[in-house]
């Protein structure tokens, strides 16, 4: 016991104490009852009743068109087991093109055997933020196998991939700072952008000499300045430009920030992803981020870079610090999941041959591809949304699983249906997916399927659904 540990003076303490957090308490009840005294009250206030807000509308208006025009709704299909290449539901086996498992590590038993043995002595929750709760040595061990991939000093994970755009973008940047992002940049990235309250400027899709004019135009009234590019994009399957933009970082002095969700597994010889690709030191790239749901088959997300963005990342960041830690269980299936990226290249090689088959059956069959360039995702571009959707549905007939992306996810009239190719996909499944595809839609086109060629009769039954309150 120290001098000033006596009783005497540990009791004054804590009366000085609680005399504060009174003095506290009334100066707060003071500035309340200003506060009420200056805004007049209102009469009386009903709390608003959820089905009446327009989001709702919009959402029950888009069930009752479906139904009116008698299309099935493709999404949240239920499933039987686990899905990968392939997938079961209603007890029929499905090709699956709609899971991420690009490198088949959800059902890996290395991986399982892992998630078990850690469930068996974690439990399966990391029960408080790690800065409370503590770390479990699981954790460690997937940011240090996320370190070493990058071959940068550290990386720090997150419960989810949105959570981690969200949380290191609002931490790194703010009111002063600018952001300028890719036109095609991830949901996510733009959360994080609008937390942060950073000025918002984006570039032409992949096109860096776009990007120069941006940054030379704003840049100068800026604190910081950080650019976010996606190395395989998740919509479109094109790769970022990197080795031009590393040019351009050396002449603007930005922070650059490469969210890998589609390239981790997917690019490079060894599957380390964009820098890989390209031949690129990953040092120089300020921020890497990535997910944990799509290579490595678990769910969080990750920062990887300097020692001094994890220590920042790890003290400041609201998602990090005030969030519960990963499930440890989902820490160690990641970390199995890249030890197999590491040890089984052969996997990411096998990726790649489906990725470009699949990319070119598909030109050949004429379907239009738009941008991709036949790794991880291929979409097929069909413009009409409706189209899109009635496609998705015929495909399960024939036995595919593609699902379709509609407005607002991608602009309108480029609905699109979006194949995501793993290591286990035969060539067999390809073939038939492809030659399917090809065949629904030209039949769809021929009949003019779509909102576009909507009879007379049937905009006169929708008209009343599209005249909601909220439309008046
Ligand atoms: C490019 C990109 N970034 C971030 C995310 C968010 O990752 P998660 O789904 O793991 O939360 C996604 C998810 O699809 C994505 O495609």
């Amino acid at each position: 016991m120290t001098d000033s540990d006596t009783p005497e003076n540990n009791a004054s303490g804590r009366g000085n104490f609680l005399e504060q957090m009174r003095k506290t308490r009334e100066a707060s009840g003071r500035n309340r009852a200003e506060r009420l005294n200056r805004q007049p009250q209102p009469v009386v206030r009903e709390a608003l009743s959820f089905d009446s807000l327009p989001e709702y509308q919009r959402v029950s208006m888009q069930r009752k068109i479906s139904g009116m025009l008698g299309v099935d709704n493709p999404f949240y299909r239920s499933h039987d087991r686990a899905a990968g290449a392939t997938t079961e539901m209603g007890g029929r086996e499905f090709a699956n093109f709609a899971s991420y498992d690009y490198l088949a590590t959800n059902t890996d038993p290395k991986v399982l055997e892992r998630a078990k043995e850690t469930i068996d002595r974690f439990g399966i929750s990391a029960s408080a933020s790690r800065l409370v709760a503590g770390e479990r040595p699981v954790h460690t061990a997937l940011e240090q196998s996320l370190a070493d991939i990058y071959g940068v000093d550290a990386a720090v994970c997150f419960v989810s991939g949105y959570l981690t755009n969200v949380a290191a973008i609002s931490c790194l940047v703010g009111p002063q700072d600018l952001v300028v992002h890719d036109e095609f940049i991830h949901n996510s990235a733009l959360a994080g952008i609008k937390q942060s309250g950073a000025t918002r400027r984006l570039f032409k899709h992949n096109d860096v000499e776009n990007l120069e004019s941006v940054l030379r135009t704003v840049q100068a009234d800026f604190r910081r300045v950080l650019v976010i590019v996606e190395g395989v994009y998740s919509m479109d399957g094109d790769i970022a430009d990197l080795p031009a933009l590393m040019e351009l970082r050396s002449r603007y002095g930005f922070w650059l920030m490469v969210d890998e969700a589609h390239a981790l597994g997917v690019l490079g010889k060894t599957g380390r992803g964009t820098f890989e690709h390209y031949g690129i030191d990953p040092r120089e790239v300020d921020i890497w981020m990535g997910t944990l749901s799509k290579t490595s088959s678990s769910c969080g997300g990750y920062i990887a870079g300097s020692q001094a963005l994890a220590d920042i990342l790890k003290a400041e960041a609201g998602g990090f610090v005030y969030s519960v830690g990963l499930a440890p269980v989902l820490a160690a299936s990641a970390t199995a999941a890249l030890d197999i990226l590491r040890t089984e290249p052969e996997r990411t090689a096998r990726l790649r041959d489906n990725g470009a088959l699949f990319l070119k059956l598909a030109r050949e069959a004429g379907l239009d591809t738009g941008l991709s360039t036949g790794y991880s995702v291929v979409p097929v571009l069909v413009g009409d949304s409706l189209r899109a959707v009635q496609l998705s549905n015929e495909l399960l007939e024939e036995g595919v699983n593609a699902l379709p992306i509609i407005h607002p996810a991608v602009p309108e009239g480029l609905a699109r249906l979006r194949f995501f190719i793993t290591c286990d996909h035969t060539e067999e499944q390809i073939r038939h997916a492809v030659e399917a595809t090809a065949r629904r839609l030209g039949a769809l086109k021929a009949r003019n399927f779509g909102l576009a060629s909507l009879d007379m009769e049937k905009m006169m039954q929708l008209q009343p659904l599209l005249q909601t309150p909220d439309n008046s």
